[in-house]
């Protein structure tokens, strides 16, 4: 839940006047992260009270003043204050974290508070994405926890580079100089590695406001800023200005025939009227012919800015395009490094297809390869088969279809992405990319001249993948291997991808861990592809325990081509018969991951084919298998013979 709590005014004649004042008066976005007995909330609280006293006499003033002029203009300012925010809403986070709004004569400020729960990393870091600043708490009596640690690491990540080190409930330890300057020395050595530009300890007191608004006669010791003068006074300009032209197009603007225009805010850099922009991924080049802006149009709109572009050319340009400066072109790639911090309670495992999207970009992905673990309290890399809720790595990812980015460390805006849930649509993790992959830079699709179509045509038959899915014992190799000789025998070209015989040669590497599994199944996936794009029949028959892989492997394959078929016997048939003996070695704890017992089986929700087995004989099922694929054929007989071979 969002809340704006209030907006604060700055002491002028008319709103105008404020309202320019405001405008030119900077604005920091910052958010408290520490643990929860930390003290967050007092200091939260402390803030906005202890400037509130402004607040309320420029209320007043406005409230006076808008009577006289009859102006709604502070409608502008909200906006102003709220767009970061929405950015956030549009990418799709859903977040439980409180945005407060409050001002100095000297400063605005937007304060992220994130909850402080271990589980709660993914609104700390959905707080640090639009922040410049981060003040980590920490309560002098305990010091520099592991939460400290992970939070600091996130905030980093996130791209974080000013730190204010909040020691707070300096009162509970006596208002103690060397409990101050050890926890102090311990945060600086630990964070020594995080890149930040400022790390600024206080001693503080939120409780009774030593060194928070005004500095405290109670620690003589310290001779640095309270913290709202270092919070009115640090200087975060790392300016988005400064960086070369990014503006994602978030719509296409056509009233009429005459006006067409691509509205949405400058991530970064400047635009002219006259300069020459690229759309990033086609390479299309055009100029500027007109900047359209709220007021009217403008000569030149800079990073922040909400504006339309009109374009000289009718190049081709739809939402989710980039519109770049030619000379500092973005990278576009289908495959890079990133720093990834993993939300979800279900582990990140590499292999799965997530959705990926970023501020232009929304396409499948897979991590490919997960490098290593961070350790959040030495920064050890840890070798790792997945990622854990909480836990950051280092992965190389692979998307279906290219995007444009920046490095993160170039751009925070089109260097950064999300991981979405393609089942639950949960935003899972989120994504700093390093670098693109040079590997990927030096693979081409090679065209070749015979096709699917042709090899399919001179087996005289449409390819398809049977996707059999059931418990292990279930049936789906002995219902497999009938279908495929019927099939055999009325002529068709067919090819039986078996769990335990696949198991043996291609994937002999993996076991039944959830990491194993997903990779067995991506395999097996793209071997299927491969097996229907020679124009066969494809019979896989795995257990593929997961939904999320099934739908991956639904997605490879042409519309149409991909069957499920779930062989649903129920779990003590499957006990019960027990073909291997594996069940009751299983039930008895000698063979761990068990599909059904220690380990899940998400049964089909849609498939198309559901075979209940009890009291239907094999024969049956193979038989019904096969009069599916006819009929199917024959309902697409339409398959047109057009376009090459
Ligand atoms: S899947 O889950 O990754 O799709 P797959 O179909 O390849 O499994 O392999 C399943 C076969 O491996 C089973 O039919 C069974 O013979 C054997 N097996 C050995 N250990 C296990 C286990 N822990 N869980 C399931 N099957 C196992």
């Amino acid at each position: 839940m969002r809340h704006i709590m209030a907006k604060s005014l700055a002491p002028t004649d008319s709103i105008r006047d404020y309202m320019a004042a405001q405008e030119k008066k900077s604005l920091l976005r910052f958010l408290t992260c520490g643990s929860v007995d930390d003290g967050k909330s007092t200091l939260i609280g402390r803030l906005l009270s202890d400037t509130k006293q402004i607040f309320e006499d420029q209320l007043a003033a406005l409230e006076k003043d808008s009577r006289k002029h009859g102006t709604t203009g502070d409608d502008i300012d909200f906006a102003l204050l709220v767009d970061g925010l929405e950015a956030e809403r549009e990418q799709g986070i859903t977040i439980d974290v409180a945005y407060r709004f409050f001002a100095t004569p000297k400063r605005k400020f937007i304060v992220a508070d994130t909850p402080g729960h271990e589980q709660y990393t993914r609104n700390m870091a959905t707080g640090a994405s639009t922040a410049d600043l981060a003040i980590v708490l920490i309560d002098a009596r305990q010091g520099v926890l592991r939460q400290t640690r992970r939070h600091s690491i996130i905030a980093s990540l996130l791209g974080i580079r000013h730190i204010v080190l909040a020691v707070n409930k300096i009162d509970l330890v006596g208002f103690d100089k060397t409990v101050f300057d050890r926890i102090v020395a311990d945060y600086e050595e630990f964070a020594r590695e995080l890149g930040f530009v400022s790390v600024v300890p206080i001693p503080m007191s939120a409780r009774f406001g030593d060194n928070v608004t005004s500095r405290s006669e109670r620690t003589p010791w310290y001779s640095g800023p309270s913290l709202i003068e270092h919070l009115e006074t640090v200087s975060v300009d790392e300016a988005a200005v400064e960086l070369p032209f990014r503006f994602p197009v978030q719509y296409v603007n056509r009233p009429n025939l005459d006006f067409r225009g691509f509205a949405g805010t400058v991530a970064s850099g400047t635009v002219s009227q006259g300069d020459e922009v690229v759309v990033a991924k086609s390479g299309k080049a055009s100029r500027v012919k007109r900047i359209v802006a709220q007021g009217g149009d403008l000569e030149q709109a800079v990073a922040g800015q909400a504006i339309t572009l009109v374009l000289e050319d009718e190049v081709e340009v739809s939402r989710g395009n980039l519109l770049v400066s030619p000379a500092a072109r973005p990278q576009v790639a289908d495959q890079f490094a990133a720093n990834i911090v993993w939300f979800d309670e279900q582990a990140l495992l590499p292999g799965r297809s997530y959705i990926l999207r970023t501020e232009t970009d929304q396409v499948s992905a897979t991590v490919t390869e997960l490098k290593y673990r961070v350790n959040v309290n030495d920064f050890a890399h840890e070798a790792a088969k997945s990622l854990d809720i909480n836990e950051v790595g280092v992965c190389n990812l692979s998307t279906r279809a290219p995007i444009a980015f920046d490095p993160f460390a170039e751009n925070r805006t089109t260097g950064a992405f999300i991981l979405i849930d393609r089942i639950t649509n949960a935003t899972v993790g989120a994504g700093m990319i390093l670098h693109s992959l040079r590997r990927a830079e030096n693979i081409h699709w090679q065209s070749l001249d015979v096709g699917k179509r042709g090899r399919s045509d001179l087996k005289n038959q449409r390819p398809a993948v049977f996707w059999f899915t059931g418990l292990s014992g279930s049936g789906k190799s002995t219902i497999a291997n009938l279908f495929e000789k019927k099939l055999f025998a009325s002529g068709r070209h067919t090819y039986i991808l078996d769990g335990d015989n696949v198991r043996h040669g291609l994937n002999r590497d993996l076991g039944f861990t959830d990491a194993d599994r997903v990779e067995n199944i991506r395999r097996v996936a793209e071997v299927a592809k491969l097996m229907a794009d020679a124009g066969l029949i494809v019979i896989v028959s795995f257990i593929s325990p997961f939904s999320a892989e099934r739908r991956m492997a639904r997605e490879l394959m042409a519309e149409g081509e991909f069957v499920e078929v779930f062989v649903d016997t129920p779990f003590e048939e499957c006990a019960r018969r027990d073909p291997k003996g594996l069940y009751a070695r299983a039930l008895s704890g000698e063979i761990k991951n068990f599909t059904g017992v220690d380990s899940p089986y998400e049964a089909p929700q849609n498939p198309e084919i559901h075979l209940k087995t009890l009291g239907r004989s094999p024969q049956e099922m193979a038989e019904a298998l096969e009069h599916w694929l006819t009929e199917r054929d024959i309902a697409e007989e339409q398959y047109d013979n057009g376009g090459g071979i």
